[in-house]
Protein backbone atom coordinates (compact mmCIF):
# COMPACT_ATOMS: atom_id res chain seq x y z
CA UNK A 1 0.00 0.00 0.00
CA UNK A 2 1.06 3.43 -0.61
CA UNK A 3 0.88 6.41 1.47
CA UNK A 4 -0.34 9.48 0.72
CA UNK A 5 3.13 10.87 -0.62
CA UNK A 6 4.02 7.98 -2.35
CA UNK A 7 0.67 8.35 -4.44
CA UNK A 8 1.58 11.94 -5.57
CA UNK A 9 5.09 10.78 -6.44
CA UNK A 10 3.60 7.98 -8.35
CA UNK A 11 1.19 10.85 -10.31
CA UNK A 12 3.75 13.00 -10.98
CA UNK A 13 6.23 10.51 -12.18
CA UNK A 14 4.24 9.12 -14.23
CA UNK A 15 2.39 12.38 -15.61
CA UNK A 16 6.04 13.38 -17.04
CA UNK A 17 6.58 10.61 -19.14
CA UNK A 18 3.80 12.43 -21.49
CA UNK A 19 7.23 14.80 -23.01
CA UNK A 20 8.80 11.61 -23.96
CA UNK A 21 8.55 11.39 -27.31
CA UNK A 22 9.78 8.59 -29.98
CA UNK A 23 13.47 8.87 -30.63
CA UNK A 24 14.70 11.03 -27.71
CA UNK A 25 17.53 10.40 -25.91
CA UNK A 26 16.50 11.25 -22.28
CA UNK A 27 18.09 11.97 -19.28
CA UNK A 28 17.34 9.59 -16.39
CA UNK A 29 17.90 11.66 -13.11
CA UNK A 30 17.57 9.46 -9.39
CA UNK A 31 15.24 9.05 -6.62
CA UNK A 32 11.78 7.84 -5.33
CA UNK A 33 9.63 10.22 -7.64
CA UNK A 34 11.45 9.44 -10.58
CA UNK A 35 11.32 5.50 -10.10
CA UNK A 36 7.82 5.82 -10.84
CA UNK A 37 9.36 7.80 -14.37
CA UNK A 38 11.16 5.11 -15.34
CA UNK A 39 8.93 2.46 -14.46
CA UNK A 40 5.85 4.23 -16.85
CA UNK A 41 8.36 4.58 -19.36
CA UNK A 42 9.34 0.83 -19.43
CA UNK A 43 5.65 0.46 -20.20
CA UNK A 44 5.57 2.71 -23.38
CA UNK A 45 8.70 0.79 -24.51
CA UNK A 46 6.65 -2.84 -24.37
CA UNK A 47 4.13 -1.03 -26.83
CA UNK A 48 6.99 0.30 -29.34
CA UNK A 49 8.48 3.54 -27.75
CA UNK A 50 12.34 3.62 -29.13
CA UNK A 51 14.21 5.96 -26.63
CA UNK A 52 17.36 5.76 -24.83
CA UNK A 53 18.27 7.03 -21.61
CA UNK A 54 21.57 8.24 -19.93
CA UNK A 55 21.19 7.06 -15.77
CA UNK A 56 22.54 9.85 -13.42
CA UNK A 57 22.82 6.71 -10.99
CA UNK A 58 23.47 2.91 -9.94
CA UNK A 59 20.44 2.33 -8.71
CA UNK A 60 18.16 4.43 -11.84
CA UNK A 61 20.07 2.30 -14.41
CA UNK A 62 19.36 -1.44 -12.43
CA UNK A 63 15.21 0.20 -12.53
CA UNK A 64 15.91 1.04 -16.20
CA UNK A 65 17.12 -2.45 -16.71
CA UNK A 66 14.39 -4.17 -15.05
CA UNK A 67 11.85 -2.05 -16.73
CA UNK A 68 13.40 -2.87 -20.08
CA UNK A 69 14.55 0.70 -20.68
CA UNK A 70 18.09 0.85 -22.90
CA UNK A 71 20.57 2.26 -21.70
CA UNK A 72 23.51 4.63 -23.44
CA UNK A 73 26.35 7.04 -22.41
CA UNK A 74 27.73 10.21 -23.49
CA UNK A 75 30.52 8.36 -26.14
CA UNK A 76 27.21 8.05 -27.98
CA UNK A 77 24.93 10.99 -27.49
CA UNK A 78 26.32 14.43 -27.61
CA UNK A 79 22.94 16.45 -26.16
CA UNK A 80 20.22 15.15 -23.88
CA UNK A 81 16.61 15.75 -25.76
CA UNK A 82 15.22 15.95 -22.18
CA UNK A 83 15.73 15.07 -18.53
CA UNK A 84 13.52 14.21 -16.24
CA UNK A 85 14.69 14.52 -12.31
CA UNK A 86 13.15 15.08 -8.90
CA UNK A 87 14.76 17.80 -6.11
CA UNK A 88 14.52 18.05 -2.42
CA UNK A 89 13.50 22.02 -2.77
CA UNK A 90 12.44 24.20 -5.58
CA UNK A 91 11.70 28.07 -4.42
CA UNK A 92 9.72 30.38 -6.94
CA UNK A 93 12.40 31.30 -9.55
CA UNK A 94 12.78 27.59 -10.09
CA UNK A 95 16.12 27.53 -8.43
CA UNK A 96 16.65 23.88 -7.09
CA UNK A 97 18.73 21.66 -3.89
CA UNK A 98 19.03 18.25 -5.10
CA UNK A 99 21.01 15.25 -4.02
CA UNK A 100 19.22 13.81 -1.18
CA UNK A 101 19.90 10.70 -2.92
CA UNK A 102 23.64 11.18 -3.20
CA UNK A 103 23.63 11.57 -7.17
CA UNK A 104 23.66 15.32 -7.82
CA UNK A 105 26.88 14.96 -9.67
CA UNK A 106 25.68 12.75 -12.37
CA UNK A 107 22.37 14.71 -12.31
CA UNK A 108 24.28 17.72 -12.48
CA UNK A 109 25.59 16.21 -15.92
CA UNK A 110 22.65 14.78 -17.66
CA UNK A 111 20.82 18.26 -16.21
CA UNK A 112 23.44 20.47 -18.28
CA UNK A 113 23.17 18.36 -21.36
CA UNK A 114 19.63 18.42 -21.58
CA UNK A 115 17.76 20.57 -24.07
CA UNK A 116 15.26 20.78 -21.82
CA UNK A 117 14.87 20.19 -17.78
CA UNK A 118 11.72 18.66 -15.84
CA UNK A 119 11.60 18.41 -12.50
CA UNK A 120 8.81 16.04 -10.81
CA UNK A 121 8.12 17.07 -7.20
CA UNK A 122 5.16 16.51 -4.94
CA UNK A 123 4.46 20.00 -2.64
CA UNK A 124 5.98 19.81 0.19
CA UNK A 125 9.61 20.21 -1.92
CA UNK A 126 8.20 23.67 -3.07
CA UNK A 127 9.42 26.37 -0.93
CA UNK A 128 9.89 29.95 -0.84
CA UNK A 129 13.38 30.67 -0.07
CA UNK A 130 16.12 27.72 -0.46
CA UNK A 131 17.72 26.23 2.66
CA UNK A 132 15.68 24.90 5.23
CA UNK A 133 16.81 21.34 3.59
CA UNK A 134 21.04 20.92 4.40
CA UNK A 135 22.54 21.24 1.21
CA UNK A 136 24.47 18.41 -0.20
CA UNK A 137 27.97 18.82 -1.71
CA UNK A 138 30.08 16.31 -3.26
CA UNK A 139 33.60 16.71 -2.11
CA UNK A 140 36.80 14.14 -3.06
CA UNK A 141 37.70 12.07 0.11
CA UNK A 142 41.25 13.18 0.59
CA UNK A 143 41.57 15.71 3.09
CA UNK A 144 37.73 16.17 3.11
CA UNK A 145 37.84 17.75 6.38
CA UNK A 146 39.95 20.59 5.58
CA UNK A 147 36.85 20.88 2.43
CA UNK A 148 34.18 21.00 5.39
CA UNK A 149 36.40 23.29 7.76
CA UNK A 150 36.03 25.69 4.33
CA UNK A 151 32.93 25.31 3.71
CA UNK A 152 31.88 26.16 7.62
CA UNK A 153 33.73 29.69 6.75
CA UNK A 154 30.22 30.52 4.62
CA UNK A 155 27.75 29.82 7.39
CA UNK A 156 27.03 26.05 7.63
CA UNK A 157 28.19 23.15 10.39
CA UNK A 158 28.73 20.03 7.36
CA UNK A 159 28.22 16.77 8.67
CA UNK A 160 29.96 14.02 6.59
CA UNK A 161 26.92 12.28 5.49
CA UNK A 162 27.56 8.49 7.00
CA UNK A 163 25.84 4.67 7.04
CA UNK A 164 26.78 1.94 9.10
CA UNK A 165 30.58 2.33 8.97
CA UNK A 166 31.71 5.12 7.66
CA UNK A 167 30.85 7.27 5.40
CA UNK A 168 28.74 6.93 2.32
CA UNK A 169 30.57 6.63 -0.83
CA UNK A 170 29.07 8.18 -3.74
CA UNK A 171 28.86 5.90 -7.64
CA UNK A 172 32.07 8.52 -8.30
CA UNK A 173 33.90 7.36 -5.78
CA UNK A 174 33.21 10.98 -2.98
CA UNK A 175 31.90 11.94 -0.06
CA UNK A 176 29.15 14.10 0.81
CA UNK A 177 28.91 17.08 3.31
CA UNK A 178 25.36 18.05 3.99
CA UNK A 179 25.41 21.21 4.70
CA UNK A 180 22.54 23.58 6.93
CA UNK A 181 22.54 26.40 5.50
CA UNK A 182 18.99 27.31 7.18
CA UNK A 183 17.99 30.34 4.66
CA UNK A 184 19.93 30.47 1.56
CA UNK A 185 19.57 34.34 0.42
CA UNK A 186 21.83 33.84 -2.73
CA UNK A 187 21.66 30.65 -3.71
CA UNK A 188 23.76 32.08 -7.22
CA UNK A 189 26.60 33.58 -5.01
CA UNK A 190 26.92 30.27 -2.88
CA UNK A 191 26.91 28.34 -5.63
CA UNK A 192 29.94 30.34 -6.89
CA UNK A 193 31.77 30.55 -3.75
CA UNK A 194 31.48 26.73 -2.60
CA UNK A 195 32.76 25.78 -6.25
CA UNK A 196 35.80 27.74 -5.27
CA UNK A 197 36.63 25.62 -2.33
CA UNK A 198 39.41 22.83 -3.06
CA UNK A 199 37.84 18.99 -2.75
CA UNK A 200 34.32 20.00 -3.75
CA UNK A 201 33.26 18.33 -6.53
CA UNK A 202 29.89 19.69 -6.83
CA UNK A 203 26.79 21.54 -4.70
CA UNK A 204 23.35 20.12 -5.20
CA UNK A 205 22.41 23.78 -6.35
CA UNK A 206 20.94 23.71 -9.58
CA UNK A 207 20.22 27.38 -10.60
CA UNK A 208 18.77 28.17 -13.99
CA UNK A 209 18.80 25.14 -15.12
CA UNK A 210 14.90 24.07 -14.77
CA UNK A 211 12.42 24.69 -17.28
CA UNK A 212 8.98 22.91 -16.40
CA UNK A 213 8.12 21.97 -12.67
CA UNK A 214 5.34 19.40 -12.25
CA UNK A 215 3.77 19.77 -8.65
CA UNK A 216 1.34 16.96 -7.59
CA UNK A 217 -0.73 16.94 -4.48
CA UNK A 218 -3.79 15.28 -3.02
CA UNK A 219 -5.57 17.27 -5.67
CA UNK A 220 -3.57 16.48 -8.87
CA UNK A 221 -0.92 17.79 -10.73
CA UNK A 222 -0.19 21.63 -11.55
CA UNK A 223 2.99 21.84 -14.42
CA UNK A 224 4.89 25.51 -14.22
CA UNK A 225 6.74 26.66 -17.44
CA UNK A 226 9.91 29.30 -16.82
C1 LIG B 1 18.96 12.37 -5.65
O1 LIG B 1 20.32 12.64 -5.45
C2 LIG B 1 18.13 13.59 -5.47
O2 LIG B 1 18.56 14.74 -6.10
C3 LIG B 1 16.68 13.34 -5.76
O3 LIG B 1 16.29 13.79 -7.01
C4 LIG B 1 15.91 14.05 -4.73
O4 LIG B 1 16.47 13.69 -3.47
C5 LIG B 1 14.43 13.74 -4.75
O5 LIG B 1 14.22 12.44 -4.34
P1 LIG B 1 12.78 11.85 -4.10
O6 LIG B 1 12.08 11.87 -5.41
O7 LIG B 1 13.08 10.46 -3.60
O8 LIG B 1 12.11 12.69 -3.06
Amino acid sequence: MLNEKDKVKKLVGEASVEYIKDGMNIGLGSGSTVYWMVKKLGKLVEVGLDIKGIPSSNQTAEWAEQFGVSLTDFSHVKQLDLTIDGADEVDQDFQLIKGGGGALFREKVIAAAAKELIIIVDKSKMVTQLGKYPLPIEVLPFGWQMTANEISRLGCVPQVRKKAGGPVVTDNGNYILDCPFKLISNPRKLDEELKRIVGVVETGLFIGMADKIIVGDGDGIRTMNV
